[in-house]
């Protein structure tokens, strides 16, 4: 363990010490829930923004369970995520309706337009790809959602478009 924190970089929240902080406090308060692995995942994802490598070694210790324990659960839940997601983020929805209707084929031209594959983010901070699980527009599908923003019947030549709008916006 003590290599983990030796060799963490200065930007991991590990390092950061009100992150640290925070990232002490949910261990404490969930260590002895039922399922704390993933009830502690989950709070580190929302609080936190992410889970980076440093940080799953370091749950693994504190809560005494296998690094691949924590890795499996991180890797298997599209919702993890390694690393700080953009100012956006793109989620193609992998429902059957949707991947029936062209999902894949949407994530293709996203990782081809932005140079990304699915889990990264752009150099720039912008823009987090992501896939999700139904929304409930399948009415609609194949849908893409940016942010809290929902497109519907999306095609690979009307999805650039979509990109572009958050390429650059601030906000
Ligand atoms: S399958 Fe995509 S919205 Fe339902």
């Amino acid at each position: 363990m003590a290599n983990v924190l030796q060799s963490i970089p200065a930007d991991d929240p590990l390092a950061i010490p009100e992150q640290r902080a925070l990232i002490d406090r949910i261990l404490e308060e969930n260590r002895h829930v039922p399922g704390a692995v993933m009830v502690v995942l989950n709070e580190l994802q929302s609080q936190i923004g992410y889970i980076s490598n440093p940080m799953q070694a370091y749950v693994a210790q504190k809560l005494r369970v296998p690094l691949t324990h924590v890795r499996g659960v991180v890797s298997f839940y599209s919702f993890f995520t390694t690393t700080p997601r953009g100012r956006h983020t793109v989620k193609f929805c992998m429902g059957t309706a949707c991947y029936v209707g062209g999902a894949p084929a949407l994530i293709s031209k996203a990782q081809e337009e932005l140079g990304i594959a699915v889990g990264q983010t752009t150099p720039d901070g912008q823009i987090t790809l992501e896939v999700c699980r139904c929304i409930g527009a399948c009415s609609q599908a194949p849908t893409v959602t940016v942010d809290r923003d929902i497109y519907g019947r999306v095609q690979p030549n009307t999805l650039p478009a979509i990109l572009n709008k958050y390429r650059k916006s601030k906000k």
